[in-house]
């Protein structure tokens, strides 16, 4: 089964392994062949236009940069958008010690869709999923929760619109749709998608129904009632495409719309792009807790560099940016298009060196999570627990009353 997720690329045969749990290849992901794979659309121009038509604002630098790079179903969003039909954004995470930069990816995103749309939110929190997959009792995981949840909420969501759930406290209100998946999967299936075996627990066959439950509108009767044709949009990493692809297929059995998705590339480790950031590896990461000192060491140590060997080199050769860490994650971070591309150009002509390289990202990553560190300290106990109440929101989000 695991062969469906194995994907050799022909000529080279170049091992990439992506599954929510492996992200690995012998050298850069080839995105290319994830979306021809996974059977997904790669965002093209004429889709970035047609947002901007649509919103009559310029597209995220996330979008224009190829960090989101695919999707699936998003004309159909922009359509209910144009029309005025009501549509939500779905996220979520498995809750972790120590989050790093490369967390705050979707949810930066999701924060700028839902200003753009201005739509409702449901992050979903799998503590279920950490505890069956990792060495983490329940009481652990839950702590976990809360304190991710500290650092979602200082993205900035919009506190009338969002709803942030734990599957372990949500369970109940979710557990009709949870089952109706259920019923519809076969553990063949499940093997087929996710690769799993005889040996893993019963609990693991059946995540990914609870996974999929928050696609529906009807898993959130306090803020949707009994509304079933309400349109999601689950903005996530290209890894979480399988729970989808499963969701997407049970959907209309069920009398739902399949949801959208748009898909972000991952995000580098300093070592280089093979694979993604673990959080158990100090030094892969920029943590979200890292003091300014810490961001300017790890920088300057680790951040793989695609410079020369000396300086005369360099100045003759020029520095290398499709390799070079800290000038991806400027890609990421750093919003201004001009000043990016004076840094490439300054960069690979060999006029600016590694270490001034460095000295611009760390500046960046030093403010952003300066920033960060600000907004997470406001985020008090009440703010978690409002965020975190099932709370009718029906009439804010439907004042209209207009039918489904
Ligand atoms: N499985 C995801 C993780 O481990 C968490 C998650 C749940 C998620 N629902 C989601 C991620 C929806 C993106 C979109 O992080």
């Amino acid at each position: 089964m695991i062969l469906l997720l194995l994907m050799m690329s022909e000529q080279t045969a170049e091992k990439q392994v992506v599954t929510p749990w492996v992200a690995t290849s012998d050298s850069a992901f080839d995105y290319d062949k994830l979306v021809r794979d996974f059977g997904s659309t790669k965002i093209d121009q004429e889709l970035l236009d047609r947002i901007e038509a649509v919103t009559h604002k310029p597209v995220h630098h996330f979008m224009r940069r190829g960090i989101f790079f695919s999707h699936r179903d998003m004309n159909s969003i922009l359509s209910a958008y144009e029309k005025g039909t009501p549509f939500y954004l779905y996220t979520g995470r498995g809750p972790s010690a120590g989050m790093h930069m490369g967390h705050l990816i979707p949810f930066m995103f999701t924060k700028y869709l839902q200003d753009l749309f201005d739509v409702p939110l449901v992050v979903q929190l799998t503590d279920d999923e950490k505890f069956l997959w990792k060495k983490l009792t329940v009481e652990e995981t839950r702590k976990l929760t809360i304190e991710n949840a500290r650092d979602i909420i200082a993205c900035g969501f919009n506190p009338e619109k969002t709803f942030i759930f734990s599957d372990l406290d949500y369970m109940g209100t979710m557990y009709p749709n949870v089952l109706r998946i259920q019923k519809m999967v076969t553990d063949t299936t499940v093997r087929g998608i996710f690769g799993f075996t005889d040996s893993d627990c019963i609990g693991k066959h059946s995540f990914p129904a609870i996974q999929a439950a928050p696609s529906f509108p009807t898993t959130f009767p306090h803020m949707f009632g009994d509304r079933k044709k309400i349109r999601c949009l689950i903005p996530c990493a290209i890894d979480q495409d399988p729970y989808f692809r499963m969701t997407r297929d049970v959907a209309p059995r069920l009398g739902f719309h399949k949801p959208a998705l748009i898909h972000s590339s991952f995000f580098p480790a300093l070592q280089g792009a093979q694979s993604k950031m673990s959080s158990s590896d100090e030094s892969s990461s920029i943590f979200l807790t890292d003091t300014p000192k810490q961001i300017a060491k790890k920088i300057n140590k680790y951040a793989f560099s695609g410079g020369r060997d000396t300086v005369e080199e360099h100045r003759e050769l020029g520095g290398n940016c499709d390799v070079d860490v800290s000038f991806q994650y400027l890609a990421f971070f750093l919003e201004d298009d001009a000043r990016l591309a004076e840094i490439r150009e300054e960069y690979s002509s060999g006029r600016m060196l590694t270490g001034e390289l460095k000295k611009i990202l760390i500046g960046v990553l030093q403010d952003l999570i300066k920033k960060h560190q600000e907004a997470r300290a406001q985020v008090t106990d009440d703010v978690v627990r409002h965020f975190m109440t099932p709370r009718p929101m029906e009439h804010i989000l439907f004042p209209k009353k207009e039918t489904s």
